[in-house]
């Protein structure tokens, strides 16, 4: 069973997606511990490709700050070449993966069956599954953002009990803003954000669609994430390529605590 995540918020994360290697992985954590100071920042975490996990965790050893994966298979074990699954990812002292991102839906055709079955095999194994849904441009032009995010997120849960649904992590990730530099504004990631809770309600219960946290991500930068992270329903931030110097990832983790995430605590 994962440990529940402490009420720290806001939450920032990073994926690193595939950049950094080991060497420049163990640079980055270093550079992010001199950074990081007593200033309260919430919860942090980094998510590097599976060949730095070991880097970045024994970097960390000591700090508040988690780590995790970016991808997981859903079995055990057995013979799935080039695949990782979730009690290796353990073992390393990952946290959190992240499942159902845009980029393993459409570049790696994951569907939302594989994403469920992904989902399950991380909670069986302690680690909190961040589930990414979003729409993509098309789909909000027709207006039919609510239904795809419905959709996947109906389907990446199906089966689940409420006690598994909160331990899991929710991202909100509209797909244009995804690397495009243009990100969703706090009032259309707070529609979106809300529905989604409003979700989990239904899905599980109140109690944990007010504790379940829901992070914005897509084109988070520093001159943005303190206004997206002070949207009441946006719990915290998922950064791609604004963190990948670690001075990057401190500033929006900075920026989002100051001006969002502790006040909700
Ligand atoms: P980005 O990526 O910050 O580079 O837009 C976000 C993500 O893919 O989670």
């Amino acid at each position: 069973m994962s440990p529940p995540l402490s009420p720290q918020r806001p939450i920032i994360g990073t994926s690193w997606k595939m950049n950094l290697t080991r060497g420049e992985a163990r640079a980055y954590v270093r550079r992010l511990r001199e950074l990081l100071d007593d200033d309260h920042v919430g919860l942090v975490f980094v998510l590097p490709p599976f060949t730095a996990i070991d880097v970045v965790r024994d970097e960390l050893a000591g700090s508040a700050v988690l780590h995790g994966a970016q991808n997981v298979h859903h079995a055990d074990l057995g013979a799935h070449t080039g695949e990782v699954s979730a009690p290796m990812l353990a073992e390393l002292g990952c946290r959190f993966v992240i499942l159902g991102h845009s980029e393993r839906r459409h570049l790696f055709r994951e569907t939302d069956d594989d994403i469920a079955r992904k989902v399950a095999a991380a909670l069986r194994h302690g680690l909190h599954p961040l589930l990414c849904v979003g729409e993509t441009a098309e789909e909000r032009r027709q207006g039919l953002t609510f239904t795809v995010v419905e959709g996947q997120l109906r389907a990446a849960w199906a089966g689940l009990g409420a006690d598994e649904i909160a331990r899991s992590v929710l991202a909100y990730e509209p797909v244009w803003a995804i690397g495009t530099g243009l990100n969703a504004t706090p009032a259309q990631a707070a529609e979106v954000h809300g529905y989604l809770r409003g979700l989990v309600s239904e899905l599980a219960s109140k109690e944990t669609a007010q504790s379940l946290r829901i992070l914005y991500g897509g084109s988070v930068k520093p001159d943005n994430a303190a206004a997206l992270t002070q949207v009441p329903d946006i719990d915290g931030a998922l950064v791609g390529g604004a963190a990948l110097q670690a001075q990057g990832f401190i500033t929006i983790a900075k920026k989002s605590a100051s001006r969002g995430g502790s006040s909700k605590e």
